[in-house]
């Protein structure tokens, strides 16, 4: 029998809006602003992002569960819904109970059957991210959870992705970013490391920055197969 040639990797996965989903909020936010809650879900995760983008340029860092409080706060001032505190948190958490895209788990399983190791890799908060993920009931399914809140920094900063290599051990070269977000695979790609852009929505733009995901995929499942032959997809 053919020896199996292909190499395995390490796979970091990003969380939000690649493993779970967190416009999933408006569901929860229709009850409390009406009409307003697929803008409001869209602008507060937005302004999430944008808080931790600027937080690490400045080099003033307070955790992801604070920028996502914060991002909040701003929200609610903007579309001038301001909610009672007990909403508020009731919001934040709903944030640890946010869904699992449905082929998440099946697809986890596949790619560690071809022999990846399989690790969160966040800017979440270590905790947050695990409570998140044991709820989804993917935990189990993942070796390991890496949080940049080690570092203090957020990604697309070098530093977060050179240290998700450094703490599984592998060559940059082997350690890959799984991302819907595009921001996020051109900072892994920036710094070296090989990265899947997992393209969610049809209508979703990749910035034109001269620098390209390895694959795109629509889905977990397109990266399953594209992984078990590397050479005819993609
Ligand atoms: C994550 C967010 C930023 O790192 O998507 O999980």
């Amino acid at each position: 029998m053919e020896e199996d040639e292909e190499k395995t990797c390490t796979l970091g996965f990003d969380i939000y809006g690649t493993l779970v989903d967190p416009l999933a909020l408006a569901e929860p936010l229709t009850a409390l602003v009406g009409e307003q809650a697929v803008q409001f879900a869209t602008l507060w995760r937005s302004k999430q992002l944008e808080y931790a983008f600027r937080r690490g340029l400045m080099r003033r860092y307070v955790d992801f569960d604070a920028c996502t409080r914060q991002a909040l706060l701003y929200t609610q001032q903007v579309l001038r819904c301001e909610l009672p505190e007990s909403d508020q948190d009731r919001l934040l958490e709903a944030y640890l109970y946010l869904p699992p895209f449905p082929e998440v788990a099946a697809s986890l399983d596949a790619l560690k059957t071809q022999g990846h190791q399989l690790v969160a890799f966040s800017n979440g908060v270590e905790a947050s991210i695990r409570a998140l993920l044991a709820n989804a009931d993917l935990l189990p399914r993942l070796e390991d959870v890496i949080s940049v809140d080690d570092l203090r920094t957020f990604k697309p900063d070098p530093e977060v992705y050179a240290y998700l290599a450094r703490r599984t051990d592998r060559a940059l070269g082997e350690t890959w970013l799984i991302s819907s977000n595009a921001w996020d695979v051109i900072g892994a790609k920036a710094a070296g490391l090989r990265a899947a852009w997992v393209k969610r929505q049809p209508e979703a733009v990749f910035d034109p920055w001269d620098i390209d995901p390895d694959v795109v995929v629509n889905d977990l499942n397109e990266l399953v197969a594209w992984f078990a032959d590397p050479k005819d997809a993609g």
